[in-house]
């Protein structure tokens, strides 16, 4: 009588320590992670709000050329000091660099002004076009917002541009010539362009604004580049792919190069994790183990 309460006094005391171990181990897991998060998205932060003031007006990344070149690639094509010289003094360089007096002449008359940016900056935009050209995606400035709130009937507003039921100001095609969105318009929509269903799933808001603004897709882009939307119109398509997100939860994401955004860092991150996860279990298991051929070694003495 008297042993089994001992014994089990030993093994509660054991649980309640690989119980604490367990989340000490734990909590130190997502301190790690929400560091890394937080470290990551810190200097993501400051080369996109340098290169939306500073840059943007004149360069993009992956969306074609403005009054500059498309900086997709660049940093594959160029040496990170070339990168540095030439964006602080593009005229010094111009003189000096034969690449850079090809640029100039082809961009005439527009100059680039020398960009007065401390190392860091510099670092943090040049990161910035590196990272996004690696991932195959196009910058987006954060500043991509809608003209005005979303109101009641903008969803239906928006599946009448949608359906075509209401013509579009500009002129373009209506949407359902090409797409379909689950669950509206008795006929289901065209299947040139993919599903909309989830294309609010797909991309993050600003993405998708400045999609609906600016569609950078090829034959979208054809179609759309001389018959824009209008300010109304954006917001009113997109009150209505919010509100099919709502309806469709869980429908399908059409994939695309571009919506391939695992980043590799959190892939090891996660990779790491699963293995001291691992080794953790496998070192907690020793210890209850050992913990249990001692009771028995014990108990056999007795
Ligand atoms: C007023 C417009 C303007 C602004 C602002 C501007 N650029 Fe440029 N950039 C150009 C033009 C035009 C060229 C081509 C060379 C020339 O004619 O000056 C160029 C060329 C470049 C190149 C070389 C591209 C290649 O294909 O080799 C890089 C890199 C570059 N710019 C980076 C930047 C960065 C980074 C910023 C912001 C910190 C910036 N530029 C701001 C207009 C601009
Ligand atoms: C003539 C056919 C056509 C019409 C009309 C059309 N699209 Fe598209 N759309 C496409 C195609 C094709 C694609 C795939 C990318 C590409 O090739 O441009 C696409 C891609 C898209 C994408 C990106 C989808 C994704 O999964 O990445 C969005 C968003 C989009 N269209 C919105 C619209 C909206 C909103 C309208 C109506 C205002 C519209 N489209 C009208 C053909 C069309």
């Amino acid at each position: 009588m008297k042993n089994t309460a001992i014994h089990d006094r030993h093994a509660h005391e054991a649980l309640s320590r690989v119980r604490s171990l367990g989340q000490i181990f734990t909590a130190t897991i997502v301190l790690i992670f929400l560091l890394v998060l937080a470290g990551g998205t810190n200097g993501q932060d400051e080369g996109q709000k340098l290169f939306e003031s500073r840059c943007y007006s004149c360069h993009n990344i992956g969306g074609g050329d403005k009054q500059g070149p498309d900086l997709k690639g660049v940093t594959d094509r160029q040496s990170q000091e070339w990168l540095a010289e030439f964006i602080r003094g593009p005229q010094a360089m111009s003189r000096k660099d034969p690449v850079a007096a090809e640029l100039f002449k082809k961009y005439a008359p527009t100059i680039m002004p020398d960009q007065a940016l401390s190392d860091q900056e510099l670092q943090a935009v040049i990161a910035l076009i590196k990272d996004l050209s690696a991932r195959n995606e196009n910058f987006v400035p954060a500043g991509a917002k809608l003209a005005r709130e979303i109101v009641p009937g903008d969803v239906d507003a928006g599946r009448l541009l949608f359906l075509g039921g209401t013509e579009l100001a500009n002129g373009g095609a209506a949407c359902n010539s090409c797409h379909s969105v689950k669950g509206v318009g008795s006929l289901g929509g065209g299947t040139l362009g993919p599903d909309l269903t989830a294309v609010n799933i797909k991309y993050r808001d600003p993405e998708l604004i400045l999609a609906l603004q600016n569609p950078n897709f090829p034959t979208m882009k054809s179609l759309f580049e001389n018959r824009k939307l209008t300010d109304e119109e954006i917001v009113q398509l997109f009150a209505f792919f919010q509100n099919s997100k709502l309806n469709n939860p869980t429908a399908d994401v059409v994939p695309t190069a571009a919506a391939a955004k695992i980043e590799p860092k959190f892939l090891m991150l996660g990779f790491a994790v699963a293995i001291v996860a691992v080794a953790g279990l496998n070192f907690m298991w020793r210890k209850r183990n050992r913990g249990v051929r001692q009771e028995l070694v014990r108990r056999t003495k007795i």
